[in-house]
């Protein structure tokens, strides 16, 4: 268990933080706070996005932490509304984060123009600006267009994962092209916390139910950015490298699946 990496390796030979914090609906004034809590209890990713807003707390949290920068993986994604300027958004996202580069730049979601902006990030890429481009909100069909057209293809998908929407065969496909798949949303945005199974496993390893849904994600490989702006909690959701789920116990997990997002499409983030 000790030996467990903490870091994923992408297409591109870089390593990724298998675990991070999201900062979705947390306030700019409140975020550099919540980060500067991050980095101190040991997370090395922050995942934001142009329409968070915050980008400009995530940079000053990271400023202000003690933490090399160089140590920390910084996301953030081109927005919907700037899918035809993805260069001049992206500058203006580093502009806001105070950095003069980003380690992985996203395209938020495969809006109309999205091939258009895809070049756009394979330039930011080439420029060396972002270490690592990818995409989020992308199915397979999606992927499937992108290897026709795609000189750099993305090295990450982040998409809605939890025990109850596990996208198996996405799953298949990103890691037959070496794609890390990344979960948005790993906790169900707090909605499922209490569901029976989570809680009796919970008390089965005296965990959380979030630690047992953080840690389910980290056994299948996918990379996990749950949000919190508790301090308690943004602790305790770290605390998931000193167990492991049983295979019997992760059956039961996965046999939650129900294959159904907790959003409707307008209030994503
Ligand atoms: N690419 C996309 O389209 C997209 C879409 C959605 C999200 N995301 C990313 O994914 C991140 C995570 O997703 P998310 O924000 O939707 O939700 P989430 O991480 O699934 O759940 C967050 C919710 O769970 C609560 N929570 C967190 N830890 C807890 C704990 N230990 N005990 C009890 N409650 C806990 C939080 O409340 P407290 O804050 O009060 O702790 C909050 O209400 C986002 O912040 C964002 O970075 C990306």
């Amino acid at each position: 268990m000790s030996r467990e990496s903490r870091t994923a390796r992408l297409n591109n030979g870089l390593r990724m933080p298998r675990l991070g914090l999201g900062v979705w609906q947390v306030k700019n004034e409140k975020t550099a706070e919540v980060v500067k809590w991050a980095l101190a209890s040991g997370y090395r990713q922050i995942d934001t996005a142009r329409v968070y807003g915050n980008e400009e707390g995530v940079g000053r949290g990271i400023a202000e932490s003690g933490v090399d920068r160089k140590d920390i993986w910084v996301t953030t994604k081109l927005g919907v509304g700037d899918i035809r300027r993805a260069e001049e958004a992206f500058w203006q996202s580093l502009a806001r984060l105070g950095m003069d580069y980003v380690d992985l730049y996203l395209v938020h979601w495969p809006m109309w123009g999205w091939k258009e902006a895809w070049k756009g990030l394979e330039r930011i890429y080439k420029s060396g600006r972002a270490r690592a481009i990818g995409v989020s909100n992308f199915d397979r069909g999606h992927l499937e267009e992108m290897e026709k057209f795609a000189r750099v293809m993305p090295a990450v998908d982040q998409v809605e994962i939890s025990p109850f929407l596990q996208r198996r065969e996405l799953r298949e496909y990103c890691r037959e092209r070496e794609i890390v798949v990344e979960a948005y949303s790993p906790l169900t945005h707090g909605k499922r916390l209490h569901d029976a199974t989570i809680e009796q496993t919970a008390k089965k390893y005296k965990k959380t139910p979030a630690q047992i849904m953080i840690r389910w994600g980290l056994q299948r490989g996918i990379i996990m950015i749950p949000k919190s702006e508790k301090r308690e909690h943004v602790e305790s959701n770290a605390e998931v490298w000193d167990f492991e789920l049983e295979e019997a116990d992760m059956a039961k997990l996965e046999a939650l699946d129900k294959n159904e997002s907790e959003f409707p499409l307008w209030s994503r983030g």
